[in-house]
């Protein structure tokens, strides 16, 4: 049988592509298809129930384009929607949480600091798993409206952006912590500037590695059939393996900040009106 397969990923905006760079790296034969929400950028000061539609209408997108395996490279939009989701769509699909884990493990002072945007700290899944590890560590919380929007706009140097992540990590430094999760799929991209920031004392811990990893776990134990028939599809043709991008709001805009983090320049195509 042929291939028709495909990885369905979006985020609020151009931050998923932290995570898609680990899944292009984990998965190379995988045809890819990536949406960024960025006319409704950012999720993270939007209701549950606003995300949940967004997310709804995504998925709906990704799946009709042939996706079989959906990822939500956004914490904030796992928080509000991965379970209606999970209930409403057959394929398997992907969240993601701020790593607190990893984090647990690498903390020497058992202070760790938690930067996320104000959806995924107030959310149930996060009060979740501070209910997990508070007990072994302290995990203390800083919210940093403005810094998704800093990525969008591609200043991911500049003093604005800078003096933002001073004001949000020295309340949580001050606190005692040696170990920052970055809790928001945008940030990854700001990791060299708070690298200089927090200095080189800091752990700091990203999420999407662990994400890629998981979506292939996933893959092999539930789509099995479809692992066969990509290895055909492959050796057939190589082309099959393609990442395709779209986006909410202005193509041409997302074209050039969207190439910047990708690390090539991409097409960007707009998401048909019924799914703005
Ligand atoms: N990239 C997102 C996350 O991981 C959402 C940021 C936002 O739109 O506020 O939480």
């Amino acid at each position: 049988m042929k291939y028709s397969g495909a990885i369905g990923v979006f985020d609020s905006g151009v931050g998923g592509l932290s995570v898609l760079q680990h899944i292009r790296r984990l998965l190379p034969d995988e045809r890819l298809i990536y949406i960024a929400d960025s006319a409704h950028v950012p999720y993270g000061d939007k209701s549950p129930e606003y995300i949940l539609q967004r997310a709804q209408i995504l998925t709906r997108f990704l799946v009709e384009q042939g996706a079989d395996a959906i990822v939500i490279a956004c914490n904030t939009a796992t928080a509000a929607a991965v379970a209606c989701l999970r209930n409403q769509f057959s394929v398997p699909i992907v969240g993601m949480e701020p790593a607190v884990k990893p984090a647990v493990a690498a903390t020497k002072t058992g202070v760790v600091g938690v930067l996320a945007t104000i959806g995924t700290l107030e959310s149930a899944r996060f009060a979740a798993l501070l209910e997990r590890y508070g007990e072994e560590v302290e995990i203390v919380t800083q919210g940093c409206p403005g810094l998704v929007e800093q990525v969008e706009s591609g200043e991911l140097s500049s003093d604005r952006t800078r003096k933002l992540i001073e004001n949000y990590t020295s309340p949580l430094l001050e606190r005692g912590a040696d170990t920052l999760i970055l809790g928001c799929t945008h940030y990854p991209f700001l990791s060299p500037l708070i690298r200089e920031v927090v200095g080189n004392n800091v752990v700091i811990v990203d999420t999407g590695e662990a994400v890629a990893r998981q979506l292939q776990r996933r893959i092999k134990s539930e789509l099995p059939v479809r692992e066969a028939q990509l290895a055909i599809a492959q050796h057939e043709c190589k082309e099959n393996a393609h990442t395709k991008f779209f986006t909410s709001a202005e193509p041409a805009k997302a074209k050039s900040i969207m190439s910047v983090l990708w690390g090539e320049s991409i097409q960007v195509n707009l998401l048909p009106n019924e799914f703005l």
